[in-house]
């Protein structure tokens, strides 16, 4: 038995989570999760909300409430969202809970004593009418190179031209639309990360198993132009982890907050305090998976993300990690595993949620059960290129897949057990040779099952499994129990025997994928025996003779072309 820990990149607070942000984190993390506790190793995973920054407070402004209020709400709906899709988080954490408070800060510390902070003083826009320092983006003005007039302060739309705020004609504030703006001095805290430039590339390249698209992307950050930047780590705003050092003030840092960036991955180590303390259970409890020198050596460690996530995971969060362990007293547990992913569209578009464009987690649920939407994402996971949602292949490959092979084939067998022998397994003779290939052919497909779902190859996993619900309805169709039972009532009941027991085994196999169905199947056969089928034969052998089952309710209803366009219809514009 192995430990597990699984990390998904924290949804950001400011809104609902579309379908795209979905299939490139949480959802293909909690696929490994579950498969990983199915095959009874011991699992953490974790996610939480990314609570602080700009956006937040620009969201909350906008929503007309306090932004700690707004982030409270935020997250009880993201939670049921969650729950909803069925992931099965240990724990859905915040990121502006008073564990990351004070894990940030205590981070913040050890990387200053580690001589690895510098306080850079830098001059900034100031916004007397808002009252606050404003990042580059939250200025507009006129473009200097093309005369548009919303160009914003770190570029401008039209043109693509990079801008820096002081190039902008008539700049305001993005915010207010005051122009009464000066330029401030202002102190911020960097993050000496070129100082860990070798240390870093040591490691990612100590990396053999990672995927190209995740080392290629941090060895250009590592190497290209000027290479690794220091980074800033402060912000001038109200809303975040207090700059202290998790001991003392930090002259000169009054007012400030650390970045987002900054506290948002130490919260997958600070959620899984919060998950210790909600169980009761003391800090050696979380300890045991984050600290190498306190139990987390023999702990593996993967994260799922987006691309756009990989350099900060690759470079900033282990320089965070490597800085606050210089001395060698706290060695965190860092990475072992990038699992990342490329970006889904939506209809020959892109998903977006500032335009509200595509499919949005509270509207897919209002109108499909989540096993529809995880088995179509998951079998569509954008992983070796872009991939697309589309209404029609969505009605195809959940008609197809869902219903008319595994659906179909539950309906088949209960129903036809029921009206020739019962609610009850039946009893007939021993298997025959068409039986012995199924279990062989059962058995080649599921070891290639099981290699694709350790591997977190999400789109190959799930062509296995089609393929393993494909062989039970075509030994249905070619053994033809309804046909044998005229001639051989003792050979159909053996045949029908076979067939029940295989629902059960497709519920274990299937439950990673689509739970509800799985658990639906599993009631219906009568059992709660969830082991993995590591010995077909056996496992085919384990609803007897005389024991009762239920036949189901329809597990999956087809899509209709009429219910297809209505949604389409309804989804194609922008959300109110
Ligand atoms: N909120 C970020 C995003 O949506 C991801 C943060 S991942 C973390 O892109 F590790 F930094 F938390
Ligand atoms: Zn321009």
């Amino acid at each position: 038995m192995a430990r597990i820990l699984i990390t998904s990149a924290l949804p950001y607070i400011n809104g609902i989570k579309h379908l795209g942000n979905l299939v490139g984190s949480q959802l293909p993390a909690d696929l490994f999760a579950r498969y990983m506790r199915a095959r009874g190793h011991e699992v953490m995973f974790i996610c939480a909300t990314d609570e602080h920054g700009t956006p937040a407070e620009l969201a909350a402004a906008k929503a007309g409430k306090p932004v700690d209020e707004y982030c409270t709400e935020m997250h009880e709906v993201q939670s049921e969202l969650a729950q909803g899709f069925k992931l099965s988080f240990d724990h859905f954490g915040r990121s502006s809970s008073p564990e990351n408070h004070q894990l940030t800060q205590h981070m913040a510390g050890r990387l200053k004593a580690a001589g690895l902070i510098a306080e850079v003083s830098e001059k900034q826009v100031y916004s007397n009418a808002d009252g606050r320092f404003l990042p580059d983006r939250y200025i507009e003005g006129t473009c200097p190179n093309c005369g548009y007039n919303r160009a914003r302060g770190d570029q401008c739309e039209n043109c693509t031209k990079q801008l820096d705020p002081t190039n902008l004609i008539e700049p305001r504030s993005a915010i207010s639309g005051s122009t009464d703006l000066e330029v401030r001095e202002t102190k911020h805290l960097f993050l000496r990360q070129r100082e860990m430039r070798d240390q870093l590339r040591d490691w990612i390249k100590s990396k053999k198993d990672w995927p190209v698209l995740t080392t290629s992307i941090a060895l250009k950050w590592l190497d290209d132009g000027d290479g690794l930047q220091d980074r800033g780590i402060t912000r001038d705003l109200d809303w975040g982890v207090a700059v202290k050092d998790g001991q003392n003030d930090w002259p000169g840092m009054e007012g400030k907050v650390f970045y987002v960036w900054f506290d948002a991955p130490i919260e997958y180590i600070a959620a899984t305090a919060e998950w210790a303390h909600a169980n009761n259970l003391g800090d050696e409890a979380w300890e045991r998976w984050w600290r190498e020198d306190k139990g987390a050596s023999d702990v593996q460690y993967y994260e799922f993300m987006g691309k756009d996530n990989v350099p900060f995971h690759t470079l900033s969060f282990p320089a965070t990690l490597m800085g606050a362990n210089h001395d060698g007293t706290e060695p965190w547990k860092m990475v072992d595993y990038i699992k990342s992913f490329n970006y889904l569209n939506y209809d020959g578009g892109q998903f977006s949620t500032s335009q509200g464009r595509g499919v949005f987690m509270d509207m897919a649920l209002s109108i499909l059960p989540s096993d529809y939407w995880r088995w179509w994402l998951l079998s569509h996971a954008p992983e070796s290129s872009d991939s697309e949602f589309t209404w029609e292949n969505f009605q195809a490959s959940v008609n197809k897949d869902l219903a008319d092979v595994l659906g179909n084939l539950v309906s088949r067998v209960t129903k036809f057990c029921r009206s020739k022998f019962g609610e009850v397994v039946p009893e007939g003779g021993a298997y025959g040779p068409r039986e012995e290939k199924l279990i062989a052919d059962l058995t080649e497909k599921l070891r290639a099952y099981e290699g694709f779902m350790e591997a977190m190859e999400v789109r190959k996993s799930s062509n296995e499994l089609r393929a393993l619900w494909v062989l039970g309805n075509e030994y249905l169709q070619e053994a033809a129990p309804w046909s044998t039972f005229k001639t051989d009532p003792e050979a159909a009941a053996a045949q029908v025997r076979l067939a029940l027991n295989l629902i059960r085994l497709y519920a274990v196999i299937s439950q990673p994928f689509i739970p509800d169905a799985a658990q639906t199947m599993m009631q219906a056969m009568g059992s709660d025996d969830w082991s993995w089928p590591t010995d077909v034969a056996a496992a085919l052998a384990t609803l007897p003779a005389g024991h009762a089952f239920t036949t189901p309710e329809v597990l999956f209803a087809k899509i209709a072309d009429e219910q297809r366009e209505d949604w389409q219809a309804r989804f194609s514009g922008v959300r109110a």
